[in-house]
């Protein structure tokens, strides 16, 4: 062979593995929707994971490695340091190779950070192990919702993008069972807390097998100018139309990105900057609502503000792991039939209420009877949560920014989440023991919040549900 036909051949080949990667194995083995969607929302699970875990385990690692209070608080926090920077540094990158590829980038970041995390030897191991991981969901979840978005059809998009939530809502409750299930467990002679967080490597491998699998993102491939393989990947995903109808959705995609800019950073402070406000303040309220303040810390607000012991305070936040999860599998059934806005609204009023009620009372009763009525408040206030700001924050990053900056853009409103989590994560424990431990005064704080939410989304906030990506492309750019 001389050398020319040689090189030839390795282009051919070189060719012939791009175009498979970029499609996904799926336009050849067909996949169902039903798998495709969800495994793409596997990174939520991963996520609910490996930030609900912790709250078991940290207790544990403590006494473990003789922590202070101050290094197993960092242990909690440092994942979500992680998340922000993965977030934020993943969007540039799945706008320039495409959502699929990063999507198994962040699934190898899940195991090595999930199996450094179990086989931990130190504080210092075990902080970094955290920040792999932190940045493995921080890529997820500017990944999973953009991608989810793109591959759905407009009328089951809220639907299909709430998968990501409901995930996330069952990685939490799979880990509190696994929190319960393995602690004071020392199988095979190894501690239950390693048990507790190398768990995480089942879903981190299905997660890998279902990136390399899934199709990449038709959206992404007709930017890129790959309008065949585009083509092959709507086919197989809009199994219930026929050919007609897929060309002119393909034809839809192709003018709206043909008019588009390059992406990057400056563009989407040029283009998308309604986007941009709407998505970082829609997240920044999403967290300071308080949410994890009841998902990470629950078992202590019990304890320390009830006098609650250990063991059944466990036990109340599995109770409203499952309201959690339950409420979410309804807010996918209606997400499609309400206007987006108008859930965020009853969301934010039922979870100013609640809160309101559960400060006031807590602040003029006798504590000492209150711990059950204080829960069935929570629980109340998580299912305003759950049907609204929940899953539509998550839904909205990923649809109301144009095509060429939709990465980067979902990256900068995920580490917007990522950084009021963090606020919260950090200071609550702080604030609920500046008001003596009674949960009256964080809480009334967090209803301040969901009170001016409700403003933010009436002046801010576009509606989204039954247009295409692209009618809301236009309409935002009309903005
Ligand atoms: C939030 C998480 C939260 C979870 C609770 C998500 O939408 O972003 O921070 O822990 O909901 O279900």
């Amino acid at each position: 062979m001389d050398k020319t036909s040689v090189t030839d051949t390795i282009d051919t080949i070189k060719e012939t593995v791009e175009q498979e990667t970029s499609r996904g194995f799926s336009t050849r083995w067909p996949l169902n929707s039903a798998f495709i969607f969800t495994f793409g929302a596997l990174g939520g699970m991963l996520f609910g994971f490996d930030t609900g875990i912790i709250s078991g385990a940290s207790p544990l690692i403590e006494s473990d490695f003789g922590l202070s209070v101050s290094q197993t608080g960092f242990i909690t926090s440092s994942v979500l340091i992680g998340s922000c920077v993965g977030a934020l540094s993943i969007g540039a990158l799945s706008d320039r190779f495409g959502r699929k590829k990063l999507l198994i980038v962040s699934a190898i970041l899940f195991l090595l950070g999930s199996g450094l995390c179990a086989t931990a030897t130190g504080f210092l191991m075990m902080v970094a192990a955290r920040i792999i991981l932190g940045l493995a969901v921080g890529a997820a979840s500017a990944l999973t919702p953009a991608y989810l978005a793109e591959l759905a059809p407009k009328e089951r998009r809220g639907s299909l993008s709430t998968l990501f939530q409901l995930m996330i809502t069952f990685g939490i409750l799979l880990a509190y069972a696994s929190n319960l299930g393995f602690l004071n467990h020392n199988l095979l002679g190894v501690r239950d807390w390693r048990w507790m967080l190398g768990s995480a490597l089942v879903p981190a491998a299905l997660l890998l097998i279902g990136g390399i699998m899934l199709p990449e993102s038709p959206r992404y491939l007709v930017n890129k100018g790959d309008i065949r393989n585009a083509f092959k990947v709507l086919t197989l995903i809009r199994k219930d139309v026929d050919q007609a109808q897929v060309q002119l959705e393909l034809d839809e995609i192709k003018e709206v990105a043909a008019q588009d800019t390059k992406g990057g950073v400056r563009e989407l402070f040029r283009i998308a900057r309604p986007a941009l406000l709407a998505a970082v303040g829609i997240m920044l309220f999403q967290q300071l609502v308080g949410i994890n303040s009841v998902i990470y810390f629950l078992p202590q607000v019990f304890i320390k503000g009830f006098g609650f012991p250990e063991g059944d305070a466990i036990w109340v936040s599995v109770g409203i792991g499952v309201v959690n999860f339950v409420s979410t599998i309804v807010a996918t059934l209606i997400m499609d039939k309400f206007p987006r806005k108008k859930l965020l609204i009853f969301g934010s009023v039922v979870m100013t209420v609640s809160l309101a009620i559960l400060a006031v009372m807590n602040f003029v009763g006798d504590v000492s009877v209150l711990a059950v009525p204080t829960m069935i408040l929570i629980a109340f206030y998580i299912l305003g949560f759950a049907v609204s700001w929940g899953p539509i924050a998550w839904v909205l990053i990923g649809e109301i920014f144009p095509l060429s900056v939709r990465g980067i853009g979902s990256s900068f409103g995920s580490a917007a989440n990522w950084l009021g989590n963090f606020i919260v994560s950090q200071f609550f424990l702080m604030l609920l023991d500046a008001f003596g431990n009674n949960v009256g005064g964080p809480f009334a704080i967090f209803g301040v919040f969901a009170l001016l939410s409700i403003p933010f989304v009436l002046r801010f906030v576009p509606e989204t549900k039954g247009k295409s990506l692209e009618e809301i492309e236009e309409e935002m750019t009309r903005r």
